[in-house]
């Protein structure tokens, strides 16, 4: 695997592939890999013969009092796990590569960033847009993967490139989840064993919603109440949203369908944590 740190070295690389001919598929991450990553990392490499990763945190999409200083860092093993799934090239720029001084401009994502995760946390989505907008033009790859686990950033990605014209595929991944239903995340990290098992509730209450949904319930506010419930049982969980909503415009339904997203967001201990289901999709 090679290692990028610098711009002009990723460029270079770049049109090397490019010069022989061979499609780059690209994995950006915040590093502190996970079996989910590694399962973006396959689905890359069985569209594009290249996959290139980035491990970059991004300081523009944490709030103030946000986790930006503690968040999981590991960069050997980082390393270790992306060459030993076939990583070709890890892109790991620094800060001040990144946003240099004097570099004021952002990707303003529209309205559909206004809710959900976006009303919770002022301006990230304007940090994750404009830091993907770079990514982008720095590797060029032909197609990009994205986690479904992070649905509302999945969506304004879709939106920026066909609203900018990025010349790109995007492509989903499926989530992965623990055997009892816990979705993975790099945050998963921070939870105690009680927050462990606390933070089941919204597996389970993605569930709940689906089962009723197969079962013929289509009435949202039904769908909300019976994912309320799995929370009650509870302890320590504090519910942010649960989200039924439209996948084009992110709005609330009042009859769900097949595609529309069922999304959660809770806070359990003093971890936020976030999981989603599309209905009408396997409940993996
Ligand atoms: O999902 C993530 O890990 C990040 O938001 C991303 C897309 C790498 C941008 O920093």
């Amino acid at each position: 695997m090679v290692d990028l740190r610098e711009i002009p070295a990723l460029r270079a690389w770049r049109a090397a592939e490019r010069a022989a001919g061979r499609r780059v598929a690209f994995v950006p991450t915040m590093g502190a890999l996970h079996a989910g990553h590694l399962a973006l990392v396959d689905l890359a490499a069985r569209l594009a013969p290249t996959v290139l990763m980035s491990v970059f945190v991004n300081p523009l999409q944490f709030g103030p009092g946000e986790d930006f200083a503690r968040y999981p860092r590991d960069l050997d093993r980082d390393r270790a796990l992306a060459a030993g799934r076939g990583v070709a090239a890890l892109f790991v720029p620094a800060v001040e590569a990144m946003y240099p001084p004097g570099a004021e401009t952002r990707v303003v994502p529209g309205p559909m960033a206004e809710r959900w995760e976006g009303a919770q946390r002022p301006g990230h989505f304007a940090g994750v847009l404009t830091v993907v907008a770079k990514l982008l033009n720095l590797v060029q790859p032909d197609l990009a993967v994205f986690g479904q686990k992070d649905i509302q950033q999945v969506c304004l990605v879709q939106r920026m490139v066909r609203d900018l014209d990025l010349p790109v595929e995007i492509h989903v991944g499926r989530t992965v989840r623990e055997t009892n239903g816990l979705a993975l995340s790099s945050r998963n990290a921070y939870l105690s064993s009680a927050d462990r098992t606390a933070a089941l509730s919204l597996s389970r209450a993605l569930r709940a919603a689906d089962l009723a949904w197969r079962g013929g319930e289509a009435e949202a506010l039904r769908l909300h109440s019976l994912m309320m419930e799995q929370f009650h049982m509870s302890i320590g969980v504090t519910v942010d949203y649960i989200a039924i909503i439209d996948p084009d415009t992110l709005r609330p339904v009042e009859r769900a369908d097949g595609g529309t997203i069922v999304a959660v967001a809770a806070r359990v201990g003093r971890t936020r944590l976030l999981d989603n289901h599309i209905l009408g999709t396997e409940f993996c």
